[in-house]
C-alpha cells in the first residue's frame, strides 16, 4: 500500500507551491482544482497541473495527487480530462456524498485510464468523507473494501459551512462535537474499508510544537497519516506518524514473545498482560501485515 503519512496540499495556479512541494518531504502532493483555485483560474490550473504532472512523472520523490472539483459540480470531468496521465497516482475526491461516489469516480478513471493508455485500475481514490451534513449520514456506507481506495480523510471547515454553524470550535478552541464525531467516523470508515485514516488539517501553519502534538494524538487514535498545507509541516508530519526506535523495539518483543510461545494466547511481559491486539498493534508498528 502507498505511504501516505504527509500529503501537502499545493494550489494547482501556483508553478511556485507546486515546485515548492517537492522538495518538502511530503510522500503526496495533493495538487490542488478545487476550493483553493478561484473559479475563475479553473481552466489555467488544470493546464498548469497537466503540466507539472507531465514534467515530474519520472522525477517527483512524492506520489502526485490531484484534488479535482465535487463530481456534482460540472467541473469533475474536464478536471480529469486534463490531469490523468502518466505521473498521476491518484485523486482526491472533495465533499462525497457516499461511498457511491467513490465507485462512480472509479468509472471515470476507468474511462481516461484507458483513453491515456494507463493499466486499468492504476489510479487511487481518497475521498474526503464529511464534508457535508448528507456525507455525515451516510459514513456507514464505507463498510467494505471499496476498489481503488487508498485513503479516507475527513474535514470539518465544509461540514460547518453545510449545516450553518458560525464556527466549528467551541469558546475554549476544541472541536464541537459534530466535528469530533465527523474524525471518528473517517476512523471508522477507514478501519472498515481496511485503509489509512488521514487526519485533517491543522490550520495554524506557524505552529510546530501544537502541530506535534496534535499528531501525536491523532496516531494514538488511530490516523496513519495528515494533510499539510503548508511545507513547513511535512517534517512534523512525517515524524509524528513514524513509530519511534523504542515503539518498534518493544513491538519486536511482543512479536518474538508470541513467536517462542506458539500456542498462547496471552502472555506476561514487563510484568503487563499481552493479547491478540497488542500483537496485532505491534505487526503494524513493524510495518507487517497485521
Ligand atoms: N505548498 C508549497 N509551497 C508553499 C505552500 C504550499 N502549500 N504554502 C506556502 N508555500 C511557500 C510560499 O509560496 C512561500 O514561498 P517563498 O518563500 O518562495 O515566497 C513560502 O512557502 C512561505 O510561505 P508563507 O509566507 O509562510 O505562507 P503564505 O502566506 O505565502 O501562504 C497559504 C499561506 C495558506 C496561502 C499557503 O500555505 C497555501 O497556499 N496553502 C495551501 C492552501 C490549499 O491548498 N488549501 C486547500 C486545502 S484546505
Ligand atoms: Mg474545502
Amino acid at each position: 500500500m502507498m505511504k501516505l503519512r504527509s500529503m501537502l496540499f499545493v494550489p494547482a495556479d501556483s508553478e511556485k507551491k507546486m515546485n515548492r512541494g517537492l522538495t518538502s518531504g511530503a510522500d503526496a502532493l495533493i495538487i490542488d482544482l478545487e476550493d483553493s483555485v478561484a473559479p475563475a483560474n479553473k481552466p489555467q490550473a488544470r493546464t498548469m497541473a497537466a503540466a507539472f504532472i507531465e514534467a515530474h512523472q519520472n522525477d517527483s520523490p512524492a506520489a502526485l495527487f490531484v484534488r479535482i472539483n465535487p463530481l456534482d459540480s460540472g467541473m469533475a470531468l474536464d478536471d480529469l480530462a486534463a490531469v490523468v496521465q502518466s505521473g498521476l497516482a491518484g485523486i482526491m475526491l472533495p465533499k462525497t456524498l457516499s461511498a457511491e461516489c467513490v465507485r462512480i469516480a472509479g468509472h471515470y478513471l476507468s474511462a481516461f485510464e484507458t483513453k491515456a493508455g494507463m493499466p486499468l485500475g492504476y489510479l487511487s481514490i481518497v475521498p474526503v468523507a464529511t464534508e457535508t451534513a448528507q456525507a455525515m449520514l451516510n459514513m456507514q456506507t464505507f463498510n467494505q473494501p471499496i476498489p481503488r481506495l487508498a485513503g479516507i480523510t475527513w474535514g470539518a471547515e465544509d461540514l460547518s459551512a453545510a449545516i450553518g454553524a458560525v464556527s466549528n470550535r467551541d469558546e475554549n478552541g476544541e472541536y464541537a462535537p459534530l466535528y469530533k464525531m465527523a474524525g471518528a467516523m473517517c476512523l471508522l470508515a477507514a478501519a472498515s474499508t481496511g485503509v489509512p485514516a488521514i487526519d485533517t488539517l491543522y490550520t495554524d501553519f506557524k505552529d510546530p510544537a501544537g502541530l506535534l502534538l496534535s499528531c501525536r494524538n491523532a496516531r494514538r487514535r488511530g490516523y496513519s497519516g495528515r494533510i499539510a498545507i503548508h511545507p513547513d509541516q511535512v517534517s512534523t508530519i512525517n515524524e509524528a506518524f513514524t513509530p519511534s526506535e523504542a515503539e518498534i523495539v518493544h513491538a519486536q518483543r511482543i512479536v518474538d514473545a508470541f513467536a517462542a510461545n506458539p500456542g498462547a494466547g496471552t502472555l506476561g511481559l514487563d510484568g503487563k498482560m499481552v493479547d491478540m491486539p497488542h500483537l496485532k498493534q505491534a505487526r503494524r508498528t513493524l510495518g507487517l501485515s497485521a
